[in-house]
C-alpha cells in the first residue's frame, strides 16, 4: 500500500496500548465512527508496522473527519515493549500525513492517588530504557542532529484531552502533568528501583512504562504533536506491604481501563472538529534545523 497517496486527510492516529487492541467493539463509538478501509501490515523503510492501520470517519460531523489506529503491540500482542517497529509505526504515520498522535498506554502507578484504573496525562519522561531499541531515524538517513525534546509531550494535545474529558463521570480520574518513567522490561522492576524513582522524581513522580520512548522520540523527529494516556493497571513494587507488581494484576485492570479509553476517545470523536484550532500549528522545521549543525562557521 502506497501510505503517499492515501486520499484521506487523516487528523488523528490513535495508538492502542496492551488491552486496547480494537475500537470497533464499542457500540458508542460506532454510532459516531464508520471503518473505511483496513490497511494491511505496511512494509515501510524501517520494517513492517505492528498491524494493520485501520482509517474510520465520522458520521455525525457537518464533514467526515478521518481518524486512524494502529495497535501497538500487534493485534495478538505479538510485539514485547523491546521489539515494538516503532520506526515503522510512527513513519507510517507521517507518511499519511497525520501530525497528531495520541498514544494509549498501561502504567505502574507510583503516587498513591493515582490509583489503578485512573488515567494520567503525564507531562514530562524520565528515559531508563537500556539502547536496545532504535531512538532515532537520522542514523539511517545518514544524518547528524540533535533535536529538542526538553517537552517531549504536546501541551495543546494535552489541554485538548483534559478539557474534554475531566468532568466525564466514566473517566472520572483524570490527573494531569507529572513525570512518566520509562524502563526496558519485560520484567518489572525491583522494590529498590521502583523506591528509586520516587526519589529521582520527588513529587513529579507519576508511573512508569516500558514504551513511552522511542515512541514518542520518533514522534518529535517526525515533526508529530504527541500525547500519552497513561492507564494505571497497578502501584509498581514500591508498596513495602503490598505484593509487588506481577501480570495478573495488570490483566485485572485492562478490561476497566479498555472501557474508559474507549469513552476517552468517543469524547475526543464528538470534539473532534476543534482538534486543528486547538493544536494550531505543527512542530515546522524542528528537526531540519537541529540538523543545520555543519553550517554553523
Ligand atoms: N506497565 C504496567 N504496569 C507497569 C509497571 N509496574 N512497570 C512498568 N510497566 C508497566
Amino acid at each position: 500500500h502506497n501510505l503517499d497517496q492515501i486520499k484521506y486527510d487523516i487528523s488523528l492516529t490513535i495508538i492502542g496500548g496492551t488491552g486496547l487492541y480494537h475500537i470497533s467493539d464499542s457500540p458508542a463509538l460506532n454510532s459516531v465512527l464508520s471503518l473505511v478501509e483496513v490497511i494491511p501490515i505496511v512494509e515501510t523503510p524501517f520494517g513492517e508496522t505492528s498491524s494493520p492501520i485501520y482509517i474510520y470517519k465520522t458520521t455525525k460531523t457537518s464533514n467526515p473527519v478521518y481518524i486512524a489506529f494502529l495497535a501497538r503491540h500487534g493485534l495478538d500482542h505479538q510485539y514485547s515493549p523491546t521489539s515494538v517497529p516503532y520506526q515503522a509505526n510512527i513513519s507510517a504515520i507521517k507518511r499519511m500525513k497525520c501530525n497528531n498522535i495520541i498514544a494509549f498506554s498501561s502504567v505502574g502507578s507510583l503516587k498513591s492517588d493515582c490509583k489503578p484504573t485512573d488515567f494520567i496525562l503525564p507531562d514530562q519522561i524520565i528515559d531508563l530504557t537500556k539502547g536496545l531499541r532504535p531512538h532515532s531515524f537520522l542514523n539511517e538517513l545518514g544524518l547528524v542532529g540533535h533535536i529538542s525534546f526538553g517537552d517531549p509531550f504536546s501541551h495543546p494535545l494535552r489541554e485538548y484531552l483534559h478539557s474534554h474529558n475531566s468532568s466525564d463521570p466514566v473517566i472520572e480520574s483524570l490527573h494531569v502533568g507529572g513525570i512518566l518513567f520509562c524502563m526496558e522490561g519485560p520484567q518489572f522492576s525491583t522494590r529498590a528501583e521502583s523506591l528509586m524513582y520516587i526519589k529521582m522524581g520527588g513529587e513529579d513522580a507519576k508511573c512508569i512504562n516500558m514504551s513511552c520512548v522511542p515512541e514518542s522520540k520518533l514522534a518529535k523527529e517526525l515533526e508529530i504533536n504527541y500525547q500519552m494516556v497513561c492507564m494505571v493497571t497497578d502501584y509498581d513494587s514500591w508498596r513495602l506491604t503490598d505484593k509487588p507488581v506481577d501480570i495478573q494484576e495488570v490483566v485485572k485492570n485492562l478490561k476497566q481501563n479498555s472501557i474508559k479509553a474507549k469513552q476517552m476517545i468517543f469524547n475526543i470523536v464528538q470534539n473532534i472538529e476543534t482538534l486543528s484550532a486547538s493544536v494550531g500549528t505543527p512542530l515546522k522545521n524542528n528537526t531540519f534545523n537541529s540538523i543545520s549543525i555543519k553550517n554553523i562557521d
